[in-house]
């Protein structure tokens, strides 16, 4: 079955699906996205991704490219005609096509949508939570305005080629006080040797997940606790366990982190029990 891609109001065939050269976001990474993850068929946490798409838009200024319901129906429609069961669809929104000119464009300038889905096997994601993943740390470069979930991930780009150079799977980015700020398209998480999740705030210098958000839904109807702090990489690798939320990752255990076992090298409990519990809390849209 060829695949289909939405592209500024038409559903083209993938292979033929083109923006124009001067889309800003092509020239400038002037844009922003959302990934979800599709999940037996249900778009998981639609209205939260479409929450957070809205705040980056407003940062940046650019306008919905269309009305938020009928972008509700477009991924709908996107996961449909690809018959995603498993897998993920990407939303993209650039502030439009205009003459390069680093200021914003005339206002009349229509933001530019293109949404896409792809199949993920869910045994792919299973096989890698059993087993773990590697993480190294890199220093953090990036500016501070992480919260936008813009296009512009040159350095999550740099530190995720590094991390698979040193056979690793994610890269863990870390401030000049040593603190873990969190992966190159995850956020990071610990579990202390008394059972506590730790994650970083997300009041500034970190994307606010939305994986991430859901598992605090997630840790209370389970009844355990999360503190929201910062940790360095020295207690990570003394941490019981540590683990990475995303959209495409869920909850995946960290086994490694620069070369130094996690607890016991092993996935935990802790992080298993989240993962096993998270769809039963996220909200399920179906597609
Ligand atoms: N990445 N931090 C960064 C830098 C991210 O790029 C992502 C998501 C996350 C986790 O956010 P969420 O739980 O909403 O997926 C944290 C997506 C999946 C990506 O770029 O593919």
């Amino acid at each position: 079955m060829s695949r289909i891609a939405y592209v500024n109001g038409r559903y083209v065939p993938h292979a033929r699906a083109a923006v124009h050269v001067e889309d800003r976001g092509y020239q400038f990474a002037d844009g922003v996205y959302e990934v979800c993850e599709v999940k037996h068929g249900f778009i998981i946490d639609m209205s939260r991704h479409l929450d957070r798409l809205g705040r980056s838009l407003g940062e940046l200024s650019i306008l919905w490219p269309v009305h938020r319901s009928a972008l509700q129906r477009i991924l709908v429609e996107v996961v449909r005609r690809n018959r995603i069961r498993n897998g993920l669809v990407y939303l993209q929104v650039t502030r439009g096509v205009a003459k390069r000119d680093h200021a914003f464009p005339a206002p009349d300038t229509r933001p530019a949508l293109v949404v896409t889905a792809s199949r993920m096997s869910p045994g792919t994601s299973a096989s890698m939570a059993e087993a773990g993943i590697a993480v190294v740390t890199v220093p953090d470069n990036r500016w501070d305005r992480v919260d936008i979930k813009t296009v512009g991930l040159l350095p999550n780009v740099l530190a995720r080629q590094e991390a698979k150079d040193a056979g690793a799977q994610e890269a863990w980015f870390v401030d000049a006080d040593g603190i873990v700020m969190e992966g190159s398209s995850t956020n990071a998480w610990i579990v202390t040797r008394d059972g506590v999740i730790v994650t970083r705030s997300a009041e500034y210098g970190i994307l606010r997940g939305i994986t991430r958000t859901t598992l605090f839904d997630v840790a209370d109807r389970l009844g355990v606790k999360i503190e929201e702090r910062g940790f360095t990489v020295a207690e990570a690798q003394e941490a019981r366990e540590a683990f990475v939320t995303s959209a495409t990752k869920t909850v995946m255990p960290v086994v490694s982190i620069n070369g130094r076992p996690v607890g016991n090298g092993h996935p935990g409990s802790v992080a298993a029990a989240l993962r096993a519990a998270f769809f039963d809390i996220a909200e399920k849209t179906d597609a």
